[in-house]
C-alpha cells in the first residue's frame, strides 16, 4: 500500500480535525444507526411517481418487458418517442411484447388489435420520460395511502449532471428492496475492504451540507490510483448520486437508481456520466463507444458485489438468515424489526 502512486489534479489539504462521529476504525464510522437514519430521511423524499426503466439506449422500437412495483409495462418506441404500457392485452390479455410495433403502434399476437398513445377501455399507457441517458415511467397512485405527499411531478427529480459527458449505464437484478441497494451506497467504508481491486484508498473525511464527503483512490494497476474528492446525496427515495467534487474529474456524476419490479427483486440501474476538464476530453466524448465498454465492466464488477451486500442485508431483515443486531427495519409488509 505505501508504493501506491496517485495521478490527477491535487486535492485540498486534508480537514485537520474530523467530527467526532468520522474518528475512529472504520468499522466504528459505519454505524448502523447512522445509516439507518440516513436512509429513513432518503425515503421520506418524494419522488413525483417517477422509477427508472433502463438505459435509454436500450429501449428501441421492438417492445420490452419491464416490471415495476408489481405491474408487468412493455415499453417502445414510436419513432425517437418513448412509450410504456400495461403488457397485458386490453381483449383477453395476450403479452403485447410478444407483438410486432406497426407505424409505433404495439399489434396484438393474438388477435392482431392495434394500441398505440391512446386509451383503450382499460388499458392506459403510462407517462413515460427519457432524460437522454435513462427512461422512466410515471405511476400515478392517488388513492395510496404510503404517498399521501409525493403528488406526481411532470418530469422525474434528477441531481445536477454534467454539461459534456460520457455516459454508460448498467442494469442488473438482485433479490433485495430498493432501500438495500441504497442503503449499500450510503455506507462507503465498505469500499476498501469489499472492493479491495477498485477502491486502494477510502476515507470518509467530512460531511458537506449533510452529504458524506470522502477521499478515495481507485486503483489503474496495483502502483497507480487517481485520487478524488466525491459527495453522495440522494434526490429521491431510490436513487443515491455520487458527484466528484475534487481532483480529476470533477463534476462526473454516479446515478444509482433502484426500482421494485416485484414483491423482494429489484433491478439496480446505474448511470455513469463522466466528464473532464481535459483538452482532450471533447475528443473523448467522440470515441465514447470505445471507452464505454470499460466503464460498464468496472461498474457490473463492483454491483456484482453490492448486489450481493444488498441481497445480505435484505435477507437479514427478512429473517432469512439469523440477525445479530436491532439496527435493520423489516421488509415492506413485515411487521418486527430484523437486526444486523
Ligand atoms: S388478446 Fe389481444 S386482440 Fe385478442
Ligand atoms: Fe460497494
Amino acid at each position: 500500500m505505501s508504493k501506491l502512486k496517485t495521478v490527477g489534479h491535487p486535492l485540498s489539504p486534508l480537514p485537520s480535525e474530523l467530527p467526532p462521529e468520522l474518528r475512529g476504525p472504520d468499522w466504528v464510522q459505519a454505524n448502523p444507526h447512522r445509516i439507518e437514519r440516513e436512509l429513513r430521511s432518503a425515503l421520506a423524499l418524494p419522488s413525483g411517481g417517477w422509477y427508472v426503466l433502463d438505459a435509454s439506449r436500450s429501449i428501441r422500437e421492438d417492445p420490452r418487458v419491464y416490471w415495476v412495483e408489481g405491474r408487468e409495462l412493455v415499453a417502445w418506441r414510436a419513432g425517437t418517442e418513448l412509450r410504456v404500457a400495461p403488457n397485458s392485452c386490453p381483449h383477453m390479455g395476450a403479452a403485447l411484447s410478444e407483438g410486432p410495433v406497426r407505424d409505433g403502434r404495439l399489434v396484438c399476437p393474438w388477435h392482431g388489435l392495434e394500441l398505440g398513445a391512446e386509451k383503450h377501455g382499460a388499458w392506459c399507457p403510462l407517462t413515460a420520460h427519457d432524460d437522454g441517458v435513462l427512461c422512466w415511467v410515471r405511476i400515478d397512485r392517488p388513492d395510496d395511502p404510503e404517498a399521501p405527499d409525493d403528488p406526481p411531478t411532470p418530469r422525474p427529480i434528477v441531481s445536477a449532471r454534467p454539461e459534456a459527458f460520457i455516459d454508460s449505464v448498467m442494469r442488473m437484478e438482485a433479490a433485495c428492496e430498493p432501500r438495500d441497494v441504497i442503503a449499500n451506497r450510503l455506507d462507503p467504508w465498505h469500499g476498501v475492504y469489499y472492493h479491495p481491486h477498485t477502491f486502494k484508498r477510502l476515507k470518509v473525511i467530512g460531511v458537506e451540507n449533510g452529504r458524506l464527503l470522502v477521499r478515495v483512490v481507485y486503483g489503474i494497476t496495483d502502483r497507480f490510483g487517481i485520487e478524488v474528492d466525491a459527495t453522495f446525496h440522494c434526490p429521491d427515495p431510490r436513487t443515491i448520486t455520487m458527484t466528484i467534487v475534487g481532483g480529476e474529474g470533477t463534476g462526473s456524476v454516479v446515478e444509482t437508481h433502484a426500482t421494485p419490479l416485484r414483491h423482494g427483486r429489484s433491478a439496480i440501474i446505474e448511470a455513469t456520466l463522466a466528464t473532464s476538464d481535459r483538452p482532450g476530453f471533447h475528443r473523448a466524448i467522440r470515441a465514447a463507444g470505445l471507452i464505454r465498454p470499460f466503464i460498464l465492466k468496472s461498474q457490473r464488477k463492483l454491483w456484482v458485489e453490492d448486489a450481493a451486500y444488498a441481497e445480505r442485508r435484505y435477507a437479514l431483515r427478512s429473517g432469512a438468515v439469523p440477525a445479530a443486531g436491532k439496527a435493520l427495519s423489516a421488509p415492506t409488509g413485515q411487521g418486527a424489526a430484523q437486526g444486523h
